[in-house]
């Protein structure tokens, strides 16, 4: 496994849970230290516990420097970030960087999958970058979604195969023999096109249903009324229709910019996704302007609940509360912010505190912008007492609008009057 970011080392605790042999390589010495210790830097449901499983049966180990990991492999995983580049197209520095090192290790009759989110045309690049016709690489993109990594792992709704060699793919896929997915063997641009266009599809949900909160907003119709009667039609579904301050995380904002660039490279102007992305732009205006409707921004206090892209990770990486925050610090507002598993941001000027009720003192106005359990059930007597003002404003629309109003707060929830 090459990379231990939220994607290999997920994917390396789970193969040595399922009893396969993982050695997890990474550049990072430090990181590689920590995690021979069992010390998993990341917050991921039962990861912790998967890798102290993996480091006792002996199953699963860490070593520093991709070319250490490969020599006795039978499968090599290319786990490695695959940044969003200046211009919005994907680097693929790491990668080629990871390939060419493991280029001369790698033995005679092993499969190299690329599990790193990857444009077409990748796994001729690893190839290349391996310097090694002899070695077949398979694409097998990831659809984890952090903070359930682990279930969605080992309960995916799909494994996505993508290779011109049959016997290659029958490989990567009798590895998921013990995991009860359909497995779907294709060439590699498709199995490459469809971790795109399945983010760019979720993306774009999303930015459908917050710009239907803006409908109902100006109509005065309540979205959530409306989003869980459109959810009963089965070809619309239930699932990610929750309007929010804008989505983020360190994969869809990344993937949907990456379409376009590559659909532009193709000579396509995906202009429906241009506009899910300045919806997005535009949502994380929208809760500003909510702010600013009750206060005058400059000079101004604003507590802040929740800082991660989304609850159950600490993972801020495209956070909307992070954009948001940005937004009401350019405006001359004093940001105070808690989330239960952020204790630091790299922003200039966003005070982080170390409990919700800190973040509301001396506040005119609460943001609620990650939708972590515990916001829904703090004190409001007590938030009223510390608050300089009473005005919610509730991005994740988790908070009980008739116990604020009748403690006297003004309420502005997403979509809803
Ligand atoms: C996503 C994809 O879901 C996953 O399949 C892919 O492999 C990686 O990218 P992840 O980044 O973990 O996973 O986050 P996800 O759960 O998709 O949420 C993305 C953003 O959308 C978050 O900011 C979240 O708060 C927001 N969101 C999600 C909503 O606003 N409403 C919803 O109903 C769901």
């Amino acid at each position: 496994m090459i990379g231990t970011g939220y994607v290999g080392l997920t994917t390396g605790a789970c193969f040595a849970h399922l009893g396969h042999a993982v050695v997890c390589a990474d550049i990072d010495v430090d990181k590689v230290q920590r995690l021979r210790a069992g010390d998993v830097p990341i917050h991921e449901a039962g990861l912790a516990e998967l890798v102290a499983e993996g480091l006792e049966s002996g199953r699963l180990s860490f070593v520093v420097g991709g070319a250490n990991a490969v020599c006795e492999a039978d499968y090599v995983y290319l786990c490695v970030p695959t940044p969003q580049g200046d211009d919005g197209s994907v680097d693929l520095d790491y990668l080629k960087a990871a390939a060419a090192e493991i280029g001369t290790h790698v033995r005679p009759g092993a499969v190299v999958v690329n599990k790193s989110t990857v444009p077409v045309g990748s796994t001729l690049l690893v190839e290349q970058a391996m310097g090694r016709s002899d070695i077949a690489v398979v694409s097998n993109p990831e659809f984890l979604r952090e903070g359930s990594a682990i279930a969605d792992f080992l309960n995916p709704d799909r494994v996505v195969i993508g290779s011109d060699d049959p016997a290659a793919a029958d490989l990567v896929a009798a590895l998921h023999a013990g995991i009860g997915a359909p497995v779907m063997i294709t060439d590699p641009a498709s199995a490459e096109t469809t971790k795109y266009a399945a983010n760019a599809f979720l993306a774009t949900k999303l930015s459908f249903v917050n710009t239907i909160a803006a409908v109902c907003e100006a109509v005065g119709a309540d979205v959530g009324d409306v989003l869980a009667a459109m959810g009963c039609d089965e070809r619309i579904g239930k699932e990610f229709l929750r309007p929010g301050p804008g989505w983020g995380g360190s994969c869809l904002p990344k993937d949907a910019a990456a379409i376009i660039s590559i659909a532009h490279g193709a000579g396509y102007d995906f202009s429906l996704m241009r506009g899910v992305l300045e919806a997005n732009d535009e949502q994380f205006k929208r809760v500003v302007g909510k702010v600013a409707s009750v206060v005058s921004l400059p000079g101004a206090t604003i507590g802040l609940l929740g800082l991660a892209f989304k609850a159950g990770t600490d993972d801020t990486r495209n956070s909307p509360a992070l954009e948001v925050a940005k937004l009401l610090l350019a405006r001359g507002a004093k940001v105070r912010a808690y989330d239960p598993a952020v204790a630091a941001v790299d922003i200039d000027g966003i005070i982080v505190v170390d409990d919700p009720y800190a973040a509301t003192e001396a506040a005119e106005v609460l943001v609620v912008a990650t939708e972590w359990d515990e916001f829904s059930r703090l004190d409001l007597d007590k938030i009223a007492e510390s608050m300089a003002a009473r005005h919610v404003v509730d991005a994740r629309n988790i908070m009980d609008r008739e116990a604020l109003l009748s403690r006297g707060f003004s309420y502005q929830g997403i979509g809803r009057n």
